[in-house]
């Protein structure tokens, strides 16, 4: 594992972004796994720089994103997909049609699932995985639980993860209790994680995750067993 400490969110941003960069720059037709939540905006807007100065090319990019929310359409701004539209595929030369998300409202979501982690297999598999880490070491919503799940699958949400992402939406009943993630299989079948996280709030998880015992008590644990893991941590 490699752990970089930076002095502050900014820092943090422009590492991630690097290595994000460096895979497309490496490989045009690059496969990478996104992320939603507060802590890779900053990610996503380093990269949305980096085309606009056309030092980034997205034309041959394919797109995979790690879960949804359960019951919201892409139409919805509540929405992951609608976070991704916003947040940078609007804004980069990327094939839209080659953007992925799970669906929240398919009819079948088990069928979902099984037919999201065939889509990654036939890409070839994700050659970098973006992640967040919540505070209770969620990755995507894979939440502590007694066992780590390998497909792709719905969850229930922890209380506390409802809580977090209260912030979002106008009221706590207005977040959806459900949701369906990307499992381990396609996050520890990824050629690179890149793993982000800013401030003191996770602080105690990052310390637990990466340099505690292996546990599904703790999701993000699972990653230690990855060959090629980059931890980028800033205290503020
Ligand atoms: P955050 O969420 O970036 O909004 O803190 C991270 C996560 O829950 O994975």
């Amino acid at each position: 594992m490699k752990y970089i400490e930076v002095e502050n969110y900014a820092e943090m941003s422009k590492k991630g972004a690097a290595l994000i960069a460096a895979e497309v720059v490496s490989k045009p037709n690059a496969v990478l796994g996104l992320a939603t939540g507060s802590t890779p905006v900053g990610i996503y807007k380093q990269l949305i720089e980096w085309f606009r100065n056309g030092d980034l090319d997205f034309s041959g990019v394919t797109s995979v994103n790690l879960d949804e929310y359960l019951g919201l359409d892409g139409t919805n701004p509540q929405s992951y997909r609608y976070f991704m539209n916003d947040n940078l595929f609007n804004h980069v030369n990327i094939d839209k049609s080659r953007t992925f998300v799970p669906s929240g409202t398919a009819d079948d979501l088990a069928s979902e699932g099984e037919a999201y982690d065939k889509l990654i297999k036939s890409l070839g598999g994700i050659d970098i995985q973006l992640l967040g880490i919540g505070e209770d070491g969620h990755i995507g919503f894979n939440e502590p639980d007694d066992c780590f799940t390998g497909p792709t699958h719905v969850v229930d949400l922890d209380e506390s993860t409802v809580v977090a992402n209260a912030r979002f939406f106008d009221s706590i009943d207005d977040v959806p209790r459900k949701a369906i993630t990307m499992g381990m299989a396609s996050i520890m079948q990824a050629k690179k994680v890149l793993l982000v996280a800013n401030g003191p709030k996770k602080y105690d998880i990052i310390q637990k995750a990466f340099f505690g015992p292996i546990t599904p008590k703790v999701p993000a644990s699972i990653l230690q067993l990855h060959g090629d893991l980059t931890v980028i941590y800033s205290k503020i």
